[in-house]
């Protein structure tokens, strides 16, 4: 069988490194890639926005199953063309992404189905909003309807901050935002919980805990992902909750809405005293989650998907040790950094993963080429212990012009 995995970076690197070792699975490709990826795949250059050239490639090649990374390729409609050219493809549509793409979608289907988040309004027109959050109080949280990678939210601890925002986002259309919510600021242990779904079928993966600021007591701006860690450190019953009374009740709420959902649904979810909200959903496994849980996955992840495709249940098993991640970013990320630096002592790691998240080659040397450069994930019995052999070999890396924080799992 061969596999096709949309996408290029450290959640891309950790799924091709689970296909791999699958004894179904003969070539696995990805696209874009990165070089980093080479010992577990081949790199195909094609960007994740070519919809057309990629729905080809897996014709020309082949390809038994493809599997979406970034939620851009979501909001094109990849999944769709796949489906029309009778592709096995493992993704949600574009209509039933939108419970991603569009926060005030995935707002107005919770309501309606009573699933537990922020109370929010929407505004398009900055008048209307400046003059609401004059009757709020603070912090109050501002958010961009529309995709922004990750970073169309702020958390306003006064009325001049939300005002600010609100003129960037709705005058300056920052992130070409048209639209906004304004939602109440909730208070609680986040962590991220994804499950495989299909229509109404719903199979919960471990949870994963991340660390989106960028640098330690999450101070500084927010980032794709700085570290991770799963399990997430939350009770058995707020776990129990929000499978119950979020991560079904929202594929049901898709089936039902005619937005029948397949693919990883994400819910970044936050353990308040009322119980788990949901702060945000995402339509595809999460990165860096992606990268701490599947190294706990001990099934066969094709015959996972393959069998969930074809509508069979579905048992997943997972490792008892813990895994911890730590991102190793170019120094500046998330604003301008440096590139094109080697990258040394990559080689002498030992015991943990390296996922690459931005690297390319050169000479058979590995130059850094994106902000975050990659994620290395150890395992323990414990946190502590996974979180030790991480910061051990991280060491080992030249880290001159790169950055790391040193508190994931503190
Ligand atoms: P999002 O992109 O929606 O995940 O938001 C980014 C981060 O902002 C989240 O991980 C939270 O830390 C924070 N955040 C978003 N919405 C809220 C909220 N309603 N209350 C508290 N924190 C929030
Ligand atoms: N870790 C958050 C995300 O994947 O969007």
């Amino acid at each position: 069988m061969k596999v096709l995995i949309v996408g290029s970076g450290g959640r891309e690197h950790a799924l091709a490194w689970k296909f791999a070792q699958s004894s179904k699975i003969a070539e696995v490709y990805v696209a874009p890639g990165n070089a980093g990826m080479k010992l577990v795949a081949t790199c195909i250059d094609i960007a994740v926005t070519d919809i057309i050239q990629l729905k080809e490639f897996a014709i020309q090649n082949k390809i038994d199953l493809t599997v979406i990374g970034p939620e851009i390729a979501l909001e094109k409609g990849i999944v769709d063309e796949f489906i029309k050219a009778g592709l096995n493809v493992f993704g949600p549509t574009k209509k039933a992404a939108e419970i991603e793409t569009s926060k005030i979608y995935a707002k107005e289907l919770m309501n309606k189905y009573q699933i537990p988040t922020a109370n929010y309004q929407k505004f398009s027109d900055c008048d209307k909003a400046l003059a609401y959050i004059k009757e709020q109080s603070y912090p109050l949280v501002i958010k961009v309807d529309n995709l922004a990678n990750g970073k169309g939210v702020i958390i306003a601890r006064s009325e001049k901050e939300a005002q600010n925002a609100i003129r960037d986002f709705l005058i300056n259309k920052r992130y070409n935002c048209q639209k906004i919510i304004i939602e109440t600021f909730l208070e609680g242990e986040e962590f991220s919980l994804m499950a495989f779904v299909h229509g109404n079928k719903v199979y919960p993966l471990v949870t994963a805990r991340d660390y989106k600021k960028a640098y330690d007591l999450d101070l500084g701006p927010n980032t794709g992902g700085m570290g991770c860690y799963s399990e997430a450190n939350i009770s058995e019953l707020t776990l129990k909750k929000a499978i119950e009374t979020i991560m079904i009740p929202c594929a049901k709420a898709l089936v039902n809405e005619g937005r029948s959902f397949t693919g990883i649904l994400y819910g970044g979810l936050i353990a308040t005293n009322e119980g788990p909200k949901v702060i945000e959903f995402n339509a595809r496994f999460g990165d860096p989650e992606t990268e701490v849980v599947l190294p706990r996955l001990k099934n066969d992840l094709f015959v996972l998907i393959a069998d969930l495709l074809q509508g069979k249940e579905i048992k997943l098993e997972w490792e008892s040790y813990e895994t911890l991640g730590v991102v190793l970013a170019a120094k500046g990320y998330p604003n301008n950094y440096q590139k094109n630096f080697e990258l040394l002592g990559v080689n002498k790691i030992n015991g943990v993963i390296p996922f690459y998240m931005g690297v390319n080659e050169k000479n058979g040397k590995v130059y850094a080429s994106g902000g975050r450069v990659l994620i290395l994930v150890g395992k323990g019995k414990t946190k502590d212990k996974a979180r030790q052999n991480v910061y051990k070999e991280l060491r080992k890396i030249n880290c001159e012009k790169l950055f790391y924080r040193a508190d994931i799992g503190i």
